[in-house]
């Protein structure tokens, strides 16, 4: 099985990036968070501390950018290329109010024609090999039915299937009949996406859907960062090499920010997930809730590792 690490805005950054791939390792590519590219063209500082290659020597990752615009996309491909990547993905999946207020990320599912018309015009000009993440539609999984024509008309590198509508938002459950249905129907090679958090979810996954050969794993690979490790037969996160990885975050994040107060704030994210690897984290989730400041944040870290048992597969839902 192949394996590939989502996106989460916020969460995996270059440095989660590069500190998961050297302390766990198992993921065959990282996806990283979308950047919407400005109608200025250029690429923001925060938008090249991800993208630069000398953050991410070595490691298998692909840029993703959200528009609605053709030009924009090819102008942000082109940049990607430039900088040495071999693909990019279009992010049609993020449900965010203010993202889809402007028609874009899974906004853009809810308007098929001009979607048609952006992917006849990228495609006719794409100098790079180009990825979809995707949902099934706005409110209905039926809508899929119409983007799936699309798509079908297009080279996809890798159509990827988050099976939820956008009105879903990390809600309900995954829509696996829907996703069932669309399997056969695409042309494109399609990667599977969504709440897969314990090996033997993914055990079952394979069992029901044995042709999907990749699956992207999001909030249970920061939930249960050894996830893709064990899913290649390998151990469960041990206690010392977990710390390990909090540490190198968090230290990475004080340097790059230069201040510790913005470290912090990027560990509670991360903790949301990860809080759910010990046994009665509830209590410590809340604390970590209310962190505000650096020290807080330390004292409460030290206290996680000292006091919870740890698990081998992260307690959903997450
Ligand atoms: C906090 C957060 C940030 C996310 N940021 C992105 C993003 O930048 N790009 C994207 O395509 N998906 C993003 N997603 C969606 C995830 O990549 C993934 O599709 C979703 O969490 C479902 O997969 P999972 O159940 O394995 O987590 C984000 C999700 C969360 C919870």
């Amino acid at each position: 099985m192949r394996i590939y690490a989502a996106p989460l805005e916020g969460i995996t950054t270059y440095l989660f990036r590069n500190a998961h791939r050297a302390i766990f390792g198992g993921v065959d590519k990282y996806f990283m968070p979308f950047f919407s590219p400005a109608a200025e063209h250029i690429l923001t500082v925060r938008e090249l501390r991800d993208l630069t290659p000398e953050h991410n020597m070595g490691m298998p990752v692909v840029p993703q950018v959200m528009t609605r615009r053709a030009e924009d996309f090819l102008w942000a491909t082109e940049q990607v290329r430039e900088l040495g990547y071999g693909e990019g993905n279009l992010n049609l999946g993020c449900p965010s109010g203010t993202v889809t207020a402007k028609g874009k990320g899974a906004g853009f599912l809810a308007r098929p024609e001009e979607l048609d018309a952006f992917m006849e015009e990228v495609f006719s000009k794409v100098t790079l090999p180009v990825s979809v993440k995707t949902r099934l539609g706005i409110r209905e999984a039926e809508e899929f039915d119409r983007l799936l024509e699309i798509y079908n008309r297009y080279p996809l590198t890798e159509l990827i299937i988050h099976p939820r509508v956008q009105k879903d938002f990390y809600k309900n459950t995954v829509r696996l009949d829907a996703f069932a249905a669309a399997l056969p129907r695409s042309r494109n090679p399609v990667v599977y996406n969504g709440d897969l958090v314990t090996a033997e979810d993914c055990a079952v996954f394979s069992e029901r859907f044995p042709g999907v050969d990749t699956v992207m794993l999001g909030r249970g690979l920061i939930a249960d960062p050894a996830l893709p490790r064990k899913l290649r037969g390998g151990a469960p996160a041990d206690r010392e090499e977990l710390r390990r990885f909090t540490q190198t975050l968090y230290q990475g994040y004080r340097e790059a920010y230069g201040h510790p107060g913005g470290a912090a704030q990027r560990m509670k994210e991360l903790w949301f997930y990860l809080i759910h690897l010990f046994a009665d984290g509830e209590r410590y989730a809340r604390k970590m809730r209310r962190v505000r400041s650096p020290q807080e944040y330390e004292e409460l870290e030290a206290g996680i590792f000292q006091d919870l048992v740890l698990l081998k597969e992260a307690a959903g839902p997450l």
